[in-house]
């Protein structure tokens, strides 16, 4: 199959990867293209401009960018408008897809009570971004109302020091009253949508894209000081800007036959202390 990867970052660097040893043929649009490693065909593009060029043998569509800045009128450009680009041009090149796969956000949930969500829990974000990316879904099953939307929550993996960092520096803080947090580990998220694409016969149009648990953050942060030999964090108010307090669930994802490497923070830090993988650029 030929994959095309727009806004081929960290994770879409990852699936191409793991799609290319697959077998399939991986072309990763970005504006810097010459970042891409072989044997991923960098196709240079501004998803904020009208694209042209695209392979007309597109069979899967992954929409994996990121906006440079958290504003609503970057999520804009990135989400609501980069997909409807993407697909015109596609349109224009004659393209036939297959599978749309979309790279969402938990960040569209606004439950902050510590409740379980799933795909049926109604999406009413409370940040400033988060309506972007519903109405982004929504605008991209208006016009493939088969397209995949997986709702990625925390992505951790190499690189991605942060929480490690301000636990080893002492300015990591337990929140008290407890929350929950939610993650996936990078590979499993290429691995998820790759399962998505190439091993699902009849996907649903949603899917939670989370591990197995959802921990409490002090648990994760007191795991963290144990693995790094460093006290445990003093508990305060939580320092998050956002991430609410919810419990995603990944049944459906699961129902799929999907494994993960990572199913918990415990095996993915310890990989990643142990340092497992690269950050792709
Ligand atoms: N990090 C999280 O916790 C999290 C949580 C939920 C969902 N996600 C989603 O996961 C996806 C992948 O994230 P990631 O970690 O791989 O991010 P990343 O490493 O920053 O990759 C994003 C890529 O998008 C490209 N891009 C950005 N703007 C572009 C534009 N205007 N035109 C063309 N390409 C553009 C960038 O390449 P150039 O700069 O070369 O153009 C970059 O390679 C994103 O959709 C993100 O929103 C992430």
């Amino acid at each position: 199959m030929n994959l095309l990867i727009a806004g081929c970052g960290d994770l879409g660097t990852e699936l191409g990867l793991l799609a290319a040893a697959a077998g399939h043929r991986v072309h990763g649009l970005r504006r810097s293209p010459e970042l891409l490693p072989e044997p991923i065909v960098g196709l240079p593009g501004d998803l904020t401009r009208p694209l042209a060029g695209l392979p007309s043998d597109t069979d899967l569509l992954v929409y994996a960018a990121a906006p440079g800045e958290r504003t609503p009128a970057a999520y804009r450009e990135t989400y609501v408008d980069g997909p409807e680009r993407v697909l015109s041009a596609l349109d224009v090149a004659g393209a036939r897809v297959e599978r749309v796969l979309f790279v969402a956000s938990t960040a569209v949930y606004g439950v902050a009570d510590g409740s379980w969500v799933d795909e049926t829990t109604p999406t009413e974000p409370t940040s400033t971004t988060g309506p972007l990316l519903v109405e982004a879904e929504r605008r991209l099953w208006g016009r493939r109302p088969d397209a995949i939307s997986l709702r990625l929550a925390g992505v951790y993996g190499p690189g991605r020091t942060r929480l490690v960092d301000q636990v080893r520096e002492g300015r990591a803080v337990i929140p008290e009253p407890p929350v929950h947090t939610n993650r996936m580990h990078r590979d499993d998220a290429a691995r998820a949508i790759l399962h998505l694409l190439t091993s699902v016969d009849e996907p649903a149009t949603c899917y939670l894209g989370v591990d197995d648990d959802p921990a409490d953050r002090g648990e994760v942060l007191r795991f963290l000081a144990d693995e790094l030999g460093v006290p445990h964090p003093p508990t305060g108010p939580d320092q998050r800007s956002r991430g609410g307090d919810k419990r995603c669930r990944n049944d459906r994802l699961r129902g799929t036959g999907f494994t993960l490497e990572y199913p918990t923070y415990r095996e993915g830090y310890r990989a990643i202390l142990a340092g497992r993988g690269v950050r792709h650029p």
